[in-house]
């Protein structure tokens, strides 16, 4: 006998209502969690007119990742919230039409492409080395998560489409000002349950009207620039030499691509390549300088592999920084930036025993299991080591950990991001120590679309 929907415990509420006004939604991908510790790993939850099949346990969640794009879609309210934005690419694109983009988006994103432009990207890790340097000689203290932020932007747009920007050395105004305003609206919409924006704007709905319009015009001016390079240059039509071509040379040769559509792509890589690796980056600083000794054991291992450099200068060397990667590993199990995703059924199915229904509303949240010790040794324990291959944690159940996804739909941007982690902890822990200025305890997860940190500042002191 499987478990039906009504049937699941959960909080309770008030009438039709159920939790909305216990909801604390920068706060609620921990309330999922809380509740899951009292009522189990699938429960219902009521917000509203949203009514909720809330589920925590790794094998539902494993299978609702596999059967896409088939079995499963991502909410439908995502989508309209996006398109509604200009946003249609791989991430809210679904069936056919995902494929087709999936397919553009993953040749963007892969690893001939990360080797043709890491030439590019040491540029900006010395942007940032030049920047931390002068931090470090003037006892600064500043917000690493800005620099951050700033860097990944300049990385994604130029991987992307190819645009040389500087925004780690502009003061103000810089696309990634405009791009943060972007999230947090996204995710409120996606909450609100009455569309109020629609009805009236206010000065914050305004502002995001205005950072959207400039990324609009800016991305414009981008395909313009893309098209008139692959008039000029045939030859890139053979071996497009950015996402931004690949696509343009994809929608000429009949893939089906408005120009909407082309710029609903550029804008999803945007957005999904810039805050995800920022705010991963933020909080391996939060949890490599709350565990101090973890900034010994990197140094360790940088400074036996870059020996007398400053930076990581080969490509072929990166598969050598094992700690980092256990370290980046590690900050995506304990602070992950997606650690809620929510999903809808094409068909009614039984997963494990429990039912959902068709365009029933499925949130799978995944840090509840991953910090679980029956899934990860001492769950809760900041241990990098648990990575290693040497490593001896006898519990390690890989269906508890989605920091990417999973499925046809994990997330094509993996294998940069972790480039780009490599890249930054390996120059910032080779050349200096870090110092957090803020108080851990006054460090707070804020949920806005990506999990992400409130602010926090560090201090940098030059290594001898
Ligand atoms: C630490 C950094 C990152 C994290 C934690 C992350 C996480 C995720 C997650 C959880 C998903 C949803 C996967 C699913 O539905 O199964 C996703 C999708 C996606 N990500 Fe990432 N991501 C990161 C970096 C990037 C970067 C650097 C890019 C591109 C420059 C990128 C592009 C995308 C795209 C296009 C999708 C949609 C894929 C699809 O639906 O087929 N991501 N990412």
């Amino acid at each position: 006998m499987s478990i039906k929907f009504k049937e699941l415990p959960g909080p309770k509420g008030v009438p039709f209502l159920g939790s909305l006004f216990d909801v604390d939604y920068p706060n609620l991908h921990n309330q999922f969690q809380e509740y899951a510790d009292e009522f189990g790993e699938v429960y219902r939850m009521r917000i509203g007119i949203l009514d909720l099949a809330v589920v925590g346990h790794p094998k539902i969640i494993q299978y609702i990742l596999k059967e896409r794009p088939d079995g499963f879609i991502r909410m439908k309210k995502l989508d309209k919230v996006l398109r509604a934005e200009g946003v249609h690419g791989a991430f809210n694109a679904e069936g056919e039409d995902w494929r087709t983009h999936r397919k553009l988006v993953a040749k963007g994103l892969d690893i001939k492409h990360q080797q043709a432009f890491f030439d590019r990207m040491l540029i900006s890790v010395d942007r940032l080395y030049k920047k931390w340097k002068r931090a470090a000689e003037s006892g600064e203290v500043f917000n690493i998560q800005d620099d951050f932020m700033r860097f990944t932007t300049d990385i994604t747009t130029s991987l992307a489409f190819g645009i040389e920007m500087n925004s780690l050395e502009e003061k103000g105004g810089s696309v990634q000002e405009h791009m943060d305003k972007i999230f947090p609206m996204l995710f409120k919409r996606i909450n609100d349950p009455i569309q109020w924006h629609k009805l009236y704007r206010n000065k914050t709905d305004r502002e995001f009207d205005k950072s959207l319009k400039v990324l609009d015009e800016l991305i414009d001016q981008w395909i313009a620039d893309g098209r008139k390079r692959l008039e000029e240059q045939p030859e890139l039509k053979e071996n497009p030499s950015n996402f931004l071509e690949a696509v343009l040379v994809e929608s000429e040769n009949g893939g089906g691509f408005s120009n909407d559509e082309v710029k609903g792509n550029l804008m999803t890589v945007l957005l999904a390549g810039e805050d995800t690796t920022a705010h991963t980056l933020t909080w391996a600083i939060y949890l490599l300088t709350k565990h101090a000794d973890y900034q010994q054991k990197i140094q360790a291992e940088v400074d036996k592999l870059l020996q007398n450099e400053a930076k990581i200068s080969d490509f072929n060397s990166l598969a050598n920084y094992k700690f980092i990667e256990g370290v980046a590993y590690e900050t995506m199990r304990l602070k992950p930036v997606a650690p809620v995703m929510l999903f809808e059924p094409l068909s009614d199915v039984v997963v494990e025993g429990y039912e959902f229904k068709k365009g029933s509303r499925i949130l799978m949240h995944w840090r509840h299991a991953a910090t679980k010790d029956e899934n990860f040794s001492e769950g809760k324990r900041f241990y990098p080591e648990r990575w290693l291959k040497e490593s001896k944690c006898p519990v390690h159940n890989m269906d508890a950990y989605i920091p990417f996804g999973g499925g046809p739909r994990f997330c094509p941007g993996r294998n940069l991001a972790m480039l780009e982690m490599k890249l930054v902890l390996s120059m910032l822990f080779k050349n200096f120590e870090v110092e957090m200025v803020t108080p851990h305890e006054d460090i707070k997860e804020i949920m806005a679309f990506v999990m992400k940190s409130s602010d926090f500042n560090v201090r940098l002191k030059n290594r001898g």
